[in-house]
């Protein structure tokens, strides 16, 4: 028998696939360039760059519009999401990967155009925003003119083959409709999230957001009592472990298995094992 020895530090809390950031919960710390790779340089054929053209082009992006920088592990998720689906270039990369200064030059300017109420709708403040991860993603329908802001994905074809395979790859529609009191932002049916699976599969199988998620996860879940998820002979499971008042934790388990480690960014892990 083999036994695996694990232990989780506070600086664990704050990063991984399943952080929770919104406004009441800021991004504690921005990924480094290192781990972001430019979706467009990865395979081209596959998302259409754009073209240069939106509805309403802001003048405060950094990036050129057809750079689009994500986390690798969601960089190469979508792209077999979309290789998948075959939405491979009927699909084009919006925006991705914002730094702090990038988001609040584009809180700044949506503001002035568009005025507060529209602006809370659909910029996440500086800071709050999953675009700051490198773990979100703002797709449109490949289409002459696009609307940075609001972009438009619809569900047809090959696009609807996509966003019904999309929690197979790790991806969650990040805010639906419906849940606008939790996540305090208006219904994006454009803006994807990666959270890695099987939680991206739970989340959409059961209707929750990531505020429900992570909620239910620290209410229900822990080391001697893990969410048992199963599909197709896999065995994976899933628990919370509290980081309050804790400069580090040390677990034991009997077995040595492969396991995925997320902070929440509200104070404690998800430790995620995989059985066969
Ligand atoms: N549009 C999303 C909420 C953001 O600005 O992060
Ligand atoms: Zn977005």
């Amino acid at each position: 028998m083999t036994f695996e020895h694990l232990s989780f530090t506070q600086e664990d809390t704050g990063k991984g696939s399943l952080i929770l950031v919104n406004c009441f919960h800021p991004l504690q710390k921005h990924p480094e360039g290192s781990q972001l790779l430019n979706i467009n340089s990865l395979q081209v054929e596959i998302l259409s760059p754009h073209k240069g053209i939106f509805e309403n082009p802001l003048t405060c992006l950094e990036h050129p519009i057809n750079e689009i920088y994500l986390q690798k592990q969601a960089a190469t998720m979508l792209l077999s999401l979309i290789k998948r689906s075959g939405a491979g270039g009927k699909i084009t990369a919006v925006s991705g990967y914002r730094s702090k200064a990038e988001q609040t030059a584009i809180w700044t300017e949506t503001l002035e155009r568009e005025g507060e109420a529209f602006t809370e709708t659909y910029v996440a403040h500086p800071g709050c925003s999953e675009h700051e991860t490198g773990l979100a993603i703002d797709l449109a329908g490949t289409a002459p003119s696009i609307d940075y802001i609001r972009p438009c994905l619809p569900r047809q074809g090959s696009l609807a083959s996509f966003c019904s395979l999309a929690a197979q790859f790790g991806f969650i529609i990040r805010y639906p409709e419906g849940k606008e009191e939790i996540t305090h932002i208006g219904h994006e049916p454009w803006h994807f999230r990666y959270v890695g699976f099987p939680h991206s599969v739970i989340m959409t199988q059961q209707g929750l957001v990531l505020e429900e998620y992570v909620e239910m996860l620290e209410n229900e879940t822990s080391p001697l009592k893990p969410l048992l998820f199963t599909q197709s002979g896999a065995h994976i499971d899933i628990m919370h472990i509290s980081m309050n008042n804790h400069k580090k934790v040390e677990l034991d388990f009997s077995d040595a298995l492969p396991y995925t480690l997320s902070g929440t960014n509200c104070g404690g892990v998800i430790l995620t094992r995989f059985r066969r």
